[in-house]
């Protein structure tokens, strides 16, 4: 009978595939187990070798997602993928040492514990290994916070690397944020009855080959997560996110307006005015929204769309160039709607209020699409 799922979420993982199997093998002797890697549709064809792997071990399955990103929800997807009673969820770059499997399993079946994990600051873990103090220090300062904030007490509750019955996954998977990577802290904070956590100390092992995808955003994740948890049902996170990187560029436009105005043609200020020649307006204003959109792009790309971010020269231009061309319909749209209801006698400002909200929602939604997803 089936016991043990192990879940691996993959992005570019192709050359510690076969390794980590080899690992598994070894940690789970004795245990009748599968491991499912899920995989969205890394370009470095990952998902082709774990299936070269799976079809000479049938214990070895393959989830690959399409037009998808993200660590939380390939990791939940895995979890509801399998029917063992028991499940893991583990990095699949050998950071995870797979040989404290049997123990979490035993913790989790002894029926004393809900969820075991493994915690790299605990009592006897390490890091040093990890060879990134920069990322200890920011994991330090989220996991404090997340203790303070959610009251889940543990030394590590953005690990990454824990098992739990699926049962207990699968009664509250709907009520998940699937946002992001703190998924171990979104079961602790939104399963209501308080579960009893087994930890077992880490010792956390720099990456085998490939590098991260989630660095730098430790921090900034889990404030993420926090506005998911209490705002996210009435504002999506994202759109958010969006809305905020966009009222920034707005300050942007204004600042980069007033430097190149002041600055280059400052004798044309009188009294705080402009009196100089309209094309001149127009060229310093067109510079100005050019920067406020390169701004929202650059921020958007760190931050809203951080667990998809592009990177490289020519995905980086090629997104620019995408996000311009969705803008300036944005724009267009946002025009010709704040002017119809000026016509249709709305107030100045909601006039322009609804524009800017409709000029949102279309970037948004066209960007989301077209510059981080499925057709970017
Ligand atoms: N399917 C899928 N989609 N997998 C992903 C994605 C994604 O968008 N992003 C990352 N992964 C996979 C990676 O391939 C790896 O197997 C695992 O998720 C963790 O990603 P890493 O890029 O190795 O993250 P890390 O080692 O920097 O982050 C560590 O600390 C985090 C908390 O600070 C890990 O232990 C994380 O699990 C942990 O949450
Ligand atoms: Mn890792």
């Amino acid at each position: 009978m089936l016991q043990l799922a192990v879940i691996l979420p993959t992005y570019k993982e192709r050359n510690n595939i076969a390794h980590m199997v080899e690992r598994l093998n070894a940690a789970l002797h004795g245990l009748v187990w599968e491991a499912i890697f899920v995989d969205d549709n890394s370009p470095d064809g990952t998902a082709d070798e774990a299936r070269r792997i799976a079809r000479e071990d049938p214990r070895i399955r393959v989830i690959e997602r399409i037009g998808r990103r993200g660590l939380a929800s390939a990791a939940i997807e895995g979890m509801c993928a399998s029917a063992a009673p028991v499940v893991a969820v583990m990095d699949a770059d050998g950071q995870h040492d797979p040989s404290l499997l049997p123990q979490m399993y035993d913790a989790i079946i002894s029926g004393d514990y809900d969820v075991s994990y493994a915690s790299r600051f605990a009592e006897g873990a390490s890091t040093e290994a990890w060879g990134r103090p920069d990322r200890v220090k920011a994991s330090g300062f989220a996991n404090a916070l997340a203790r303070r904030v959610t009251g889940v007490d543990l030394t590590d509750p953005m690990s990454g690397f824990f098992m739990l019955r699926g049962e207990t996954l699968r009664a509250d998977a709907h009520r998940l944020s699937g946002v992001g990577f703190k998924i171990l802290l979104d079961i602790l904070a939104t399963v209501d009855r308080p579960l009893r956590v087994k930890e077992f100390p880490l010792n956390f092992a720099a990456r085998l080959d490939g590098e991260s995808k989630l660095d730098r955003t430790v921090v900034f994740e889990f404030l993420i997560g926090l506005y998911d948890k209490w705002l996210g049902r009435i504002i999506p996170t994202r759109f958010a996110l969006f809305g905020t990187v966009g009222a920034m560029g707005v300050l942007v436009q204004f600042a980069v307006l007033w430097l190149v105005l002041s600055g280059v043609l400052h004798e044309r200020f009188v009294y705080g005015h402009w009196s100089g020649s309209e094309m001149a307006f127009d060229t310093a204003n067109t510079i100005a929204a050019l920067a406020a959109m390169t701004f929202n792009f650059v921020l958007n790309n760190e931050l809203t769309y951080a667990d998809k971010r592009l990177r490289g020269m020519v995905p980086l231009l090629k997104g620019w160039a995408k996000f311009a061309l969705t803008c300036s319909i944005g724009i267009l749209s946002n025009i010709a709607s704040a002017d119809a209801l000026k016509r249709a006698h709305v107030s100045d400002v909601i006039a322009v209020l609804v524009g800017i909200v409709l000029a949102s929602v279309w970037n948004f939604a066209l960007s989301s699409k077209f510059v981080w997803g499925k057709y970017g």
